[in-house]
């Protein structure tokens, strides 16, 4: 709660293309609840700092980072309603992750299967930052007091951390921090790999055929359903163990057309994985068309997003450094002279 309001807030790393995962499980949601909780303070962050946990070329990262932020207004998050800022312009979250830094435990941190994953993808280059990553994520979280986390079933063990690290400080300090809750929605929080569909759908999976990316253009995006990785069987119903990739396929296709799975498997009775697998490229491609088409003019419109760059990060700073001076006081750092 900051004040009167409740607050929702999330965000994405900056890297490389969003995909129909963070779509699903993250953005179409975010536009979403945005519709339907009006009266909330809304941040969604674009979260440069966490993507330095992994090496990035600097003139490929910051064209990234400014695609995001005109993906997320082409999505339909209005600049003007919601808050939407880059981490990196907003020092506190450094701060204050400095602080919450002081208020975790390595064995906390050593659960983490995000690091535990990351690690071994990564294995050359196995930092601090990537171990410390959830101490940033709750920090960018406590900043704004949020009460509600709408993500993927992936980050909800951040999302608990945060709540034990703002607990054990609020234990220690009074009530400081609001206690956030993840918000996963009931479909599409968790997209499969079309080509192992037992692992999660990932923007740095090596196989290009395994990912849709938002800005995959229609022919790419149903040759790509069309190569999904089904089973020997020829119907077409949800059985998540027995049959994973017709089960994501599903899953896609619901949220995409806003039907139940039931829907799903009597819409396609008697008819085969082909004509399955195309009527899911075609609903995913159409749905993120006109999405492309805005994000294509947005990118033409520099000082139209510009405008919206600086007050937002403004007014992201002043919600956070007010938490921050709170717990610079609690903690009994020195106070500014004015
Ligand atoms: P990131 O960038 O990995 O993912 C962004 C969002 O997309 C969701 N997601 C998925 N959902 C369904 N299926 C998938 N295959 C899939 N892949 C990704 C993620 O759950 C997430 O919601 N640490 C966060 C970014 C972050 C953040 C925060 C989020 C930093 N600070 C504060 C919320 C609040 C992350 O890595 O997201």
């Amino acid at each position: 709660m900051f004040g009167e309001k409740k607050v929702l807030y999330s965000g994405m790393q900056a890297t490389g293309t969003i995909t129909l995962g963070n779509y699903l499980g993250a953005l179409k949601n975010w536009v979403e609840l945005s519709n339907d909780f009006p009266d909330y303070e809304r941040f969604f962050g674009i979260m440069d700092l966490h993507s330095l946990t992994v090496r990035q070329n600097a003139a490929e990262f910051r064209k990234n980072a400014r695609s995001f932020y005109a993906f997320y207004v082409a999505a339909g998050l209005d600049p003007e309603k919601n808050c939407i800022y880059y981490q990196s312009h907003v020092s506190a979250h450094a701060e204050l992750a400095w602080i919450l830094n002081c208020f975790t435990y390595m064995g906390e941190l050593n659960r983490m299967t995000q690091f535990k994953d990351k690690s071994s993808k990564h294995s050359d280059n196995i930092n601090a930052g990537l171990y410390t990553y959830p101490v940033l994520m709750a920090a960018d979280i406590l900043l704004f007091q949020a009460d509600s986390i709408p993500v993927g079933v992936d980050q909800k063990q951040h999302v608990e951390i945060c709540r034990d690290i703002a607990t054990r400080f609020n234990n220690l300090y009074g009530d400081v921090f609001t206690i956030p809750n993840p918000y996963i929605p009931k479909g599409g929080a968790k997209i499969m790999s079309l080509q192992e569909p037992d692992r999660k759908m990932s923007k740095s999976d090596e196989n290009q055929n395994a990912t849709i990316f938002v800005l995959d253009d229609t022919d790419t995006i149903i040759r790509k359903f069309k190569r999904a990785v089904t089973d020997s069987e020829t119907e077409i119903r949800y059985d998540e163990e027995k049959k994973p990739g017709i089960s994501n396929l599903i899953d896609i296709y619901a949220v995409m057309t806003k039907k139940t799975r039931e829907d799903v498997e009597k819409e396609f009775v008697g008819k085969g994985y082909g004509e399955f697998k195309l009527a899911v490229g075609e609903a995913v491609s159409s749905a993120l068309k006109p999405m492309q088409q805005r994000y294509a003019e947005l990118l033409t419109e520099k000082s139209y997003l510009d405008g919206f760059i600086k007050a937002n990060d403004e007014k992201a700073q002043y919600f956070a450094n007010k938490t921050l001076r709170k717990v610079q006081k609690k903690v009994g750092l020195t106070e500014r002279i004015r």
